[in-house]
């Protein structure tokens, strides 16, 4: 995605200004599928407009769902637990791992048979991770070698299952949840390590019988869920590529409004605050069940250091922008556990230490993390987006401290998380 686009980032002198970022992509998935399967009308307010959460819109259509957009106002009709169709045609579920993933979830508890894929990015993920608890439910599922996508997935009655998720995934979690929906009685998930909780919050906020103890999460079979009114908090991992760039740039001075504050989502902040970032909580409120609150980031130093290891899920998405703060940092940046990094829209090792290296940074590979040597200078150079939304972005908070401008290529791909990235950052770069 965004092939043939590309654009150039010049060294800036400050960042000033507030901002609002789009609905979390998270969110904005899970309460389009939960409002679809739910009874009666659903009205989601500030829904991510980009192009993740538009693929989990077209899917649910394909599935017979009415749904209504006006800009990030998206109205659901909801169908209730019996009501999706057997999709006319596959399913496309895009760039979007969330959408396929969740999204097989419900299909397994379907009596029909549905196809799911995407782009080429997409279908080199591995599906394995849900097939295999969604298939022990009952779910027939087959796919392309290798577990890849795409799904064809042959849904029935399902039962319920207690299952140790063996990769600390929101994603996979999800799924099974989702799929417990639909079984007769209690479904078990034990995740090795906390995840984002955006859908037991949101499962519970729309009527489902579901709870948390320790590291188990249990959802009862059969519930009704009822539409409402929901709102998405803006996407703090949109908003880490401002932290970052904000705490980097000189003299810079930031503040965001209505930030998505889950405590499973605020590794970013808590790790920039321990490295002596200054970054503030000015405002706190709960919206459906999620905290958000306003930030204020301005800059200065930073020590740097090592990344707990029980930090790395909460920080999966952030690992980009954090190499590239790694590089100014006095301490640099070192991080293991991260492998799953290579498995998403790109292999994000690799990609940020191609372009670190490009930039005339010194980086060291591991198969599951990086090493950044701190305080180095970053030269202005081309560098590729890998067509993965993060990179793009994290290379463009690279460019604004770099000596010289920096083009990043095939750039269009920002539209997956954030299609007005490029102009937000003009709006406050002097
Ligand atoms: C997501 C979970 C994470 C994250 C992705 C969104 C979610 O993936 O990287 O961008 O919405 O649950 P995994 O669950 O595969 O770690």
């Amino acid at each position: 995605m965004g092939a043939g686009i590309k654009k150039k980032i010049k060294p800036a002198k400050r960042l000033a200004g507030s901002l609002r970022f789009p609905g979390d992509k998270s969110v904005s998935h899970r309460y389009a599928m939960l409002a679809a399967i739910a009874e009666g009308p659903s009205e989601i307010h500030f829904f991510a407009e980009s192009a993740d959460c538009q693929s989990t819109l077209q899917c649910l259509e394909g599935l017979g769902v009415k749904i209504e957009r006006e800009g990030n106002l998206v109205g659901i009709e909801g169908v209730g637990p019996d009501g999706l169709r057997r999709p006319d045609q596959p399913l496309d579920a895009g760039n979007s791992g969330s959408t396929i993933r969740m999204l097989a979830g419900i299909l397994s508890g379907q009596p029909f048979r549905s196809v799911i894929g995407g782009d080429a990015s997409l279908s080199r993920r591995p599906m394995k991770r849900v097939i295999e608890p969604l298939t022990r439910m009952g779910a027939r599922i087959e796919s392309a070698e290798g577990g890849r996508p795409p799904l064809a997935i042959e849904g029935g009655k399902l039962q319920p299952i207690h299952y140790d998720l063996p990769v600390a995934s929101a994603q996979v979690k999800t799924a099974v949840l989702f799929a417990g929906l639909f079984a007769e009685g209690l479904t078990e998930v034990v995740e090795p390590r906390r995840t984002r909780d955006h859908s037991e919050i949101a499962l519970e906020q729309m009527g489902a019988q579901i709870g948390r103890h320790g590291s188990t999460i249990g959802i009862q079979g059969k519930a009704r869920l009822s539409g409402r009114k929901l709102y998405v908090p803006g996407d703090i991992s949109s908003a880490a590529f401002f932290m970052v760039a904000g705490l980097l740039v000189p003299g810079s001075d930031l503040t965001f409004h209505d930030v998505g504050l889950n405590p499973t989502r605020t590794a970013i902040i808590e790790f920039l605050q321990s490295m002596g970032g200054d970054i503030g909580v000015l405002k706190l409120d709960i919206l459906n069940g999620e905290l958000i609150g306003d930030l204020h980031v301005s800059a200065g130093r930073l020590r740097g250091g090592e990344i707990p290891l029980e930090m790395i899920p909460g920080l999966i998405d952030e690992l980009p922008v954090l190499a590239v703060l790694g590089t100014q940092a006095e301490a640099g940046l070192v991080f293991h556990g991260a492998q799953e990094l290579r498995v998403k829209e790109s292999d994000r090792i690799a990609a940020v230490a191609e372009n670190l290296r490009k930039m005339g940074a010194e980086v060291e590979e591991f198969p599951d993390g990086l090493r950044i040597p701190g305080r180095q200078v970053l030269q202005g150079a081309e560098v590729s987006s890998f067509g993965d939304h993060r990179i793009a972005m994290a290379f463009a908070v690279a460019g604004l401290i770099a000596e010289s401008a920096t083009t990043i290529m095939d750039s269009g791909c920002v539209q997956i998380s954030f299609p007005t990235f490029f102009e937000t950052l003009a709006s406050v770069t002097e």
